[in-house]
């Protein structure tokens, strides 16, 4: 299946993510692991990303289109892929339709993570994160057995540079006017999907279930 995540920050698209990936078997490419990546490795890419991230604004479509482009290449997509945090932007889609276009092939489903904004803050601000492996935790909704302790390795967990309140209002911000149309874009096509991302995890898994396997 081709499919495209889109949901405010927060919302579960990284906790989904694995679950669909295992299950279905598919390419997985985000974009904003790709860009942090990117940004610890200092590459050309991570030095012009960085300041617009640490701000919590969108990074340039043609630098994020050049990632997917490129990434999209891999034998492991050809069949399939979940895109998260991509096309955030109605520019970023067109492209991607365009990249499509050039196979024959279509976005099956967008899956819409709609939530409030209020509920936002409290997931952002408890999140920890095992960076190699993008297991995701939360102090207070998904502990992890040991405080600041990956279950599966024991090495440390961290928090991103982005997930303050302040940040997060510009992070919110930018969703609001930059990628809520890519929602309309797509519902316009008729493969939206609405999910209550406001549920506990693994109700939104059973939703997320349901709609891919019509
Ligand atoms: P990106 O990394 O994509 O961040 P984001 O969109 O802000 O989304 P998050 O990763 O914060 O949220 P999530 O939905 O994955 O939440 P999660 O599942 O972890 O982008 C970062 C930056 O990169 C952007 O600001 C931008 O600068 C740049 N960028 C990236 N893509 C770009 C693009 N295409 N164009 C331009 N710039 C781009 O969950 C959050 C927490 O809540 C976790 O702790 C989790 O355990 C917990 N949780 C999850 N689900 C639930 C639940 N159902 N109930 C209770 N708790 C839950
Ligand atoms: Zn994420």
């Amino acid at each position: 299946k081709r499919l495209i995540l889109i949901g405010p920050p927060g919302s579960g698209k990284g906790t989904q993510s694995p679950i669909i990936k295992d299950e279905y078997c598919l390419c997985h490419l985000a974009t904003g692991d790709m860009l942090r990546a990117a940004v610890a490795a200092k590459t050309p890419l991570g030095i012009k990303a960085k300041e617009a991230m640490d701000k919590g604004e969108l990074v340039s479509d043609d630098l994020v289109v050049g990632i997917i482009d490129e990434a999209m290449k891999k034998p492991s997509c050809q069949k399939g892929f979940i895109l998260d945090g991509f096309p955030r932007t109605v520019v970023q889609a067109q492209k991607l339709d365009e990249m499509l276009d050039k196979q024959g092939v279509k976005v099956d489903k967008v899956l819409n993570f709609a939530i409030d904004d209020a509920i936002l803050e409290e997931r952002i601000t408890g999140r920890w994160i095992h960076p190699s492996s993008g297991r995701t935790y939360h102090t207070k909704f998904a502990p992890p057995k040991a405080p600041g302790v990956d279950d599966v390795t024991g090495e440390p967990l961290i928090q991103r540079k982005d997930d303050t309140a302040a940040v997060l209002k510009s992070r919110l911000d930018a969703f609001h006017k930059q990628t809520a149309p890519v929602i309309d874009y797509y519902s316009k096509k008729g493969v939206v999907a609405n999910l209550h991302a406001e549920k506990p995890p693994k109700e939104v898994t059973v939703e997320v279930e349901k709609v891919l396997s019509q």
